[in-house]
């Protein structure tokens, strides 16, 4: 006989629905605040906050750098994948690191360097302006590619061909971005060296990033103002991975594992503690309370929650191993209050595999968790790293899981037990630009929030009441007993949409 068998069924989150609450004056959707702590990071909670509560999955077709810098731009943050190499995963996080957002601290050069060796740099890095300083980083003037002409000055060096400090309009000391920018746009130039009071360097700012600043007031960012970046490695080649990573300047790594509960991920996360103290490190993915426990034990700042619910998933076929999403959440968001109330730690729960709509986020929010992982959704989007196809007139994207036999012709020693896949490869509609899809899906999120009366996510997890859905009520809230004209008849059914 079994140790433990439960007859109350899992639930996923499909079943439930949201009563509402009060709607004050205090929760409409425009005071209403989607922020959300990213991991557990005492000291670091405002660098390892997310403004929105979504993440894209750490897979090969959903997070590459492009997608990594859009939705850091946007409030939230992608899981580069690691089924890659070591070094093609550092390149995209560096991608990301050295994204050119607000104040930025380019590469500086010396007086003394040749302008033909300053011109390799910038081959390397594109940027076209530098700015120069001497040994104490005191700032002496900019040079750009206008100052010079390589056929004729690369010999000379750079202090013969830089404007030098006197004609160059600099401002000092300031710290916020919207008054370096007022004083950048009166300049009538094109770049502003912000210094400290002594002259040395502080940051630079363009004209040519301030309209991407103002379109983006949800940015993630460093304490540098870099976009922040987030890792995913494997619990094989882990000691490499990480280093590389941190020389890339990577700011939270997270374990990807469709098992977390392991003693390699209690050693992995044991061992990063111990070498990069500094670095937060996210476990997962356990659907258990025990789950929970042994990896926060272990040291892991934030819990990933999930198994079998994926859309591109076969783990439930294939091992009879999963839970439903909703129970799991449940289950693992009472365990992380109680572990809170015991040790004052708070470490946050996201929610990941199967959430397809901006309901199930809202129900998974509802139900405690911090943030919510999808791969399907992001997957759709252009900054997704896949070609768009044509099939029957209809533009797609691909899909596939990680546990695909496509994902793991990346050789990767993880799938040891190779001679079953637990994932399948498909298509998934394309739909736009990330930034406009995500525009709908958290206007929708925050109208639910308002419904319900709450202003914030963690008033959600304090003040939302569920309740379980039967099959025939939630057949009564889809469109029924109506004709409806339109190729779309099947689009209405389709769940998949924003
Ligand atoms: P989706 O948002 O429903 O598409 O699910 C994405 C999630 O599925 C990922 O974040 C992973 O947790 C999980 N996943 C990714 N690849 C596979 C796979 O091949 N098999 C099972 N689960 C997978």
């Amino acid at each position: 006989m079994a140790k433990n068998i439960n007859y109350e069924p899992s639930r996923t989150l499909m079943e439930f629905r949201l009563l509402p609450g009060q709607t004050s004056k205090e929760s409409t959707t425009e005071k209403i605040s989607l922020t959300t702590p990213l991991v557990y990071s005492p000291g670091n909670e405002k660098k390892h906050n997310l403004n929105i509560p979504l993440v894209s999955a750490a897979m090969q077709s959903v997070s590459g750098a492009e997608m990594g810098i859009e939705l850091a731009k946007l409030g939230g943050a992608a899981f580069i994948f690691c089924s890659q190499s070591i070094e093609a995963q550092a390149t995209m996080v560096k991608k990301i690191k050295t994204h050119k957002a607000g104040f930025v601290k380019p590469k500086t050069m010396k007086p003394d360097m040749r302008i033909s060796e300053m011109y390799n740099i910038r081959k390397d890095t594109g940027h076209s302006t530098f700015p120069v300083v001497d040994n104490n980083e005191i700032f002496l003037g900019l040079i750009s590619k206008w100052d010079y002409e390589i056929s004729l000055h690369s010999d000379y060096q750079i202090k013969d061909r830089m404007i030098s400090l006197e004609n160059v309009k600099v401002a000092r000391n300031i710290a916020d971005l919207k008054e370096a920018n007022s004083v950048l746009l009166e300049s009538h130039k094109s770049v502003l060296p912000i210094l400290e009071d002594d002259g040395k360097l502080l940051y630079m700012i363009f004209r040519k990033d301030i309209n991407d600043q103002l379109n983006n007031p949800l940015e993630v960012h460093d304490e540098k103002k870099r976009l922040l970046a987030v890792a995913s490695i494997n619990t094989y080649d882990y000691k490499e991975r990480v280093a590389a990573l941190i020389s890339a300047e990577v700011d939270v790594i997270a374990i990807d594992s469709s098992d977390g509960h392991t003693i390699y991920q209690k050693e992995s996360i044991e061992w990063i503690k111990k070498h990069y103290p500094q670095i937060p490190v996210i476990g997962g993915n356990i659907i258990t309370k025990e789950g929970f426990r042994y990896l926060v034990e272990a040291g892991a700042g934030a819990i990933k929650v999930g198994m079998g619910g994926g859309s591109i998933c076969i783990t439930q076929e294939q091992k009879g191993t999963g839970r439903g999403l909703a129970t799991t959440i449940i289950d693992v968001t009472e365990e992380r209050d109680k572990y809170f109330k015991e040790t004052g730690k708070y470490i946050p729960i996201i929610a990941d595999g199967g959430v397809t709509s901006t309901k199930d986020i809202t129900i998974a929010l509802a139900l405690g968790a911090d943030y919510v992982m999808m791969g399907r959704y992001f997957a759709r989007m252009e900054e997704s790293p896949t070609d768009k196809i044509v099939v029957n007139n209809r533009v797609m994207k691909p899909y596939w899981g990680e546990g695909s036999a496509r994902a793991r012709d990346w050789k990767l020693k993880r799938y040891n037990q190779s001679k079953f896949v637990e994932g399948v490869e498909g298509l998934v509609e394309y739909a736009g630009r990330l930034r406009d899809n995500l525009e709908e899906t958290l206007a929708k999120i925050k109208s639910s929030m308002s419904t319900c009366g709450v202003q914030s996510i963690k008033e959600f997890h304090e003040k939302a009441e569920l309740e379980l859905a039967s099959a025939l009520s939630i057949r009564e809230g889809k469109v029924h007993d109506i004709y409806q004209a339109t190729e779309s008849n099947e689009k209405q059914e389709d769940e998949t949409a924003n």
